[in-house]
């Protein structure tokens, strides 16, 4: 009966078209392609505003009630940068959780003392390299030798970080290089390919509140962690459009951690922007990977102030970096010391 109904009204439809000048055809052709550009254009801007709100009021319902936490038992998860500092308290917290912990740092004693705990804390199976993640090359061995001794890795937590701490026309270009080299190019190696083949996995960028937004005497420093934000970003949804939803994406922006990186450098209103505790970057990052965060903002005013840093005017934005210290943090930087590296 349907058929029926549709050759009638497509017979109907071709009788009159054939009836048309060539004019009057092109007419109706513009016509129907407006029409239809048009329909396109309501339906998909109903659909963006439809799924926008249904967003908002699932990140609402979940500032309250906690995602799941994913079952991580058995995977293998790689740190890097894991001989001190965020990278260790990663290790520890991600110890007693049923994984193998591959731990990558150019700090062999730190990364050794890393494994100790990490087994003491419960970790059954925990495995050292030396890498230097800056060399492509070493990434690429390391990474062979890791697929051989443990298989693939299925959760990668791209740490390892280093700064120079120098106004950019103090600092020698080989420290600037070896900045992008560590905090940003070192992310692009190795690891996804079997990911995707497998459609599962995760990959976390731990990059920095320098990566939102740019700060005096940290320009090579915040480059890095722009770019290691872009690149992470673009992964992600090259990894959506391609239907490899199973591979997971967290970018990670803490403010400064008191780790000993940033010794020295202050913080102008701590009640608003605090010095944060290790301890609780790391447990907060677990949690983040846990529940497939997509972006961790420490602490949570930040959330906030990037906000207004998209909405406001320049100067007013630069009033703003001005009244958060932002011309100011690095003055009295130290760094961590030779000896605690
Ligand atoms: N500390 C902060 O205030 C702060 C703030 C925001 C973001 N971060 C980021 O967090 C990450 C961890 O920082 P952290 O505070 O724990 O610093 P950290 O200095 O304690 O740890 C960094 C680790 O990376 C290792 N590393 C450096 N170069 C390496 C290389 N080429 N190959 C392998 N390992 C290398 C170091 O040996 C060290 O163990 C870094 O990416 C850093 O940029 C830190």
């Amino acid at each position: 009966m349907a058929i029926g109904l549709e050759f009638l009204f497509s017979s109907v439809v071709k009788h009159y078209y054939r009836r048309l000048n060539t004019y009057q055809r092109l007419s109706l052709t513009l016509l129907w392609s407006f029409w239809s550009a048009k329909m396109n254009f309501f339906l998909e801007t109903l659909q963006l505003v439809y799924l926008s709100v249904y967003f908002i009021l699932e990140a609402c319902f979940r500032f309250f009630v906690r995602a799941r936490r994913k079952n991580v038992t058995g995977e293998v998860v790689l740190i890097t940068g894991a001989g001190s500092g965020i990278g260790r308290l990663l290790a520890l917290e991600f110890a007693g959780l049923g994984v193998s912990l591959v731990l990558w740092d150019i700090n062999q004693e730190g990364n050794k003392e890393t494994a100790r705990l990490a087994r003491e804390k419960g970790a059954a199976r925990v495995h050292a390299y030396l890498c230097d993640c800056s060399d492509k090359a070493e990434v690429y061995r390391v990474a062979d030798q890791v697929k051989q001794d443990v298989g693939d890795v299925s959760i990668l937590i791209n740490n390892a970080g280093i700064v120079t701490g120098r106004k950019f026309l103090d600092a020698p270009d080989s420290l600037i290089e070896k900045t992008i080299e560590v905090n940003t190019m070192s992310h692009f190696w190795a690891f996804l390919p079997p990911m995707i083949a497998n459609n599962h996995g995760h990959l976390i960028s731990i990059a920095s509140s320098a990566g939102l937004i740019g700060v005096k005497g940290l320009a090579d420093y915040c480059a890095s962690k722009f770019a290691a934000i872009g690149f992470a970003e673009s992964v992600a949804l090259e990894l959506l459009s391609t239907g490899k939803d199973g591979v997971k994406t967290t970018i990670v922006c803490p403010y400064f951690v008191n780790t000993g990186m940033f010794d020295g450098c202050r913080t102008k209103w701590p009640s608003v922007l605090p010095i944060l505790d290790p301890d609780y970057v790391a447990k907060r990052i677990v949690d983040a990977v846990l529940t497939n965060q997509a972006y961790l903002l420490l602490p949570r005013s930040l959330y906030f102030l990037m906000g207004l840093k998209n909405i406001l005017p320049a100067k007013a934005n630069v009033l703003l970096g001005v009244y958060f210290g932002a011309c100011n943090f690095m003055d009295a930087f130290k760094g961590r010391a030779k000896k605690d590296q």
